[in-house]
């Protein structure tokens, strides 16, 4: 990759930065959007009673975090009293739960039952809202906690994430199930690149008090401990932000990194250590990969590695083959390119770039 950063100009910079918050308006959900949700959230909690009549109902991922872009499906999972779990398979569960949404009169009701999570997908009648429903661990509600907490710290993370979700879609490579990649693992590399350019510290690490150690707290074998007091960790002095630059140089320095600077063929991406941990050192290599399929058993693929921050035996980047990480790295590499390319100054053509 030969790019050339030098010649790029501050205005070049401030112009990049100001189509970047322009983007970011314009795709966001609205707020007309955002009271459908809460209208279709109750009445997908009314039902689902009606097959379990203890179910709680909670809302993740990115309409949970305020990260979605418009008509964005709303991620809910159900939690039940645990008799429940023993008397169905998580298959059976959604069937149950489509067979009521279906005479609720919900539309376009589809089971996915032998999904990796199975869930239940529904259009609300009256708001016409999509929603993904399953019966998730609770991780996905911890781990969407703290995405929420990494997004309060500093808006340019929030900015970010817009545009390489944004970015993602147009390109195609935001389809878990066609090997690219979910738009959490978009988020996660994000979390991970601001790390290390030191606009994120890493909560995973941080001690609740000084002088203590970092804790255990222990959900479905998984240390969920992070800190997130985030208003108190300037003013404690537990994280002082050095790095100053705009958000237009961050979406030049994020292309640049995942296009030539990660090292894919060895590096994990860690957000829970802020670092690049090795494939080596997690067991997560090739030969395991064809043993794993070989066998027969869920396909563990390690060609582009990202660590789930809670589930650390979780590469998010699974989907992932060999040709399909050629594309997604064909991708930021031709981002990069247009956004360093010096035709880019002054000609319109940062707008071509973040889409
Ligand atoms: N999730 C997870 N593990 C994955 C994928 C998703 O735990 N491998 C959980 C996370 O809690 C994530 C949520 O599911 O926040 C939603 O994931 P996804 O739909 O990929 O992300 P969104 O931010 O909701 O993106 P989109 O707007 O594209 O739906
Ligand atoms: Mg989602």
């Amino acid at each position: 990759l030969r790019v050339d950063e030098s010649k790029l100009t501050a205005e070049y910079f401030e112009q990049l930065s100001r189509e970047s918050a322009e983007l970011c308006c314009a795709i966001m959900l609205s707020s007309e959007e955002r009271v459908r949700q809460e209208v279709a959230f109750r009445s997908v909690l009314e039902v689902a009673r009606r097959a379990f009549p203890d179910a709680s109902l909670h809302h993740f991922g990115s309409t949970a975090l305020g990260f979605s872009l418009a008509n964005a499906d709303m991620d809910l999972s159900i939690s039940l009293g645990s008799n429940a779990y023993d008397a169905y398979t998580p298959a059976q569960l959604v069937e149950k739960l489509g067979v009521v949404m279906k005479n609720a009169g919900m539309r376009d009701v589809k089971m996915l039952t032998r999904a990796r999570v199975p869930i239940v997908k529904i259009r609300d009648a009256i708001t016409g809202i999509r929603c993904d429903i399953g019966f998730q661990s609770k991780l996905v509600l911890y781990n969407t906690r703290l995405l929420k907490a990494y997004s309060r710290i500093d808006r340019r993370f929030r900015e970010l994430v817009f545009i390489v979700k944004y970015w993602s879609k147009q390109r195609n490579i935001n389809e878990p199930y066609f090997g690219t990649l979910s738009s959490y693992c978009f988020v996660l590399m994000v979390i991970h690149f601001l790390q290390i350019r030191g606009v994120l510290p890493c909560l995973q690490q941080i001690e609740p008090q000084d002088g203590q150690t970092v804790p255990t707290i222990t959900i479905d074998e998984a240390n969920v401990y992070f800190f997130e007091d985030v208003d108190t960790l300037v003013s404690s002095g537990k994280w002082t932000c050095t790095n100053t630059e705009t958000v237009g140089e961050l979406v030049v320095a994020f292309f640049k990194y995942f296009s030539a600077e990660f090292p894919y063929v060895h590096g994990v991406a860690s957000v829970r250590t802020g670092s690049v941990l090795s494939k080596e050192d997690k067991g997560w290599t090739k030969d395991r990969q064809q043993e794993m399929n070989r066998s027969g058993t869920v396909k563990d693929r390690y060609w582009l590695c990202v660590e789930d921050p809670f589930e650390t035996t979780n590469n998010v980047g699974r989907p992932v083959d060999k040709e399909t990480l050629f594309e997604v790295r064909g991708e930021f590499i031709r981002a990069s390119k247009i956004l360093c390319s010096a035709g880019g100054v002054g000609t319109g053509a940062a707008d071509e770039a973040t889409l």
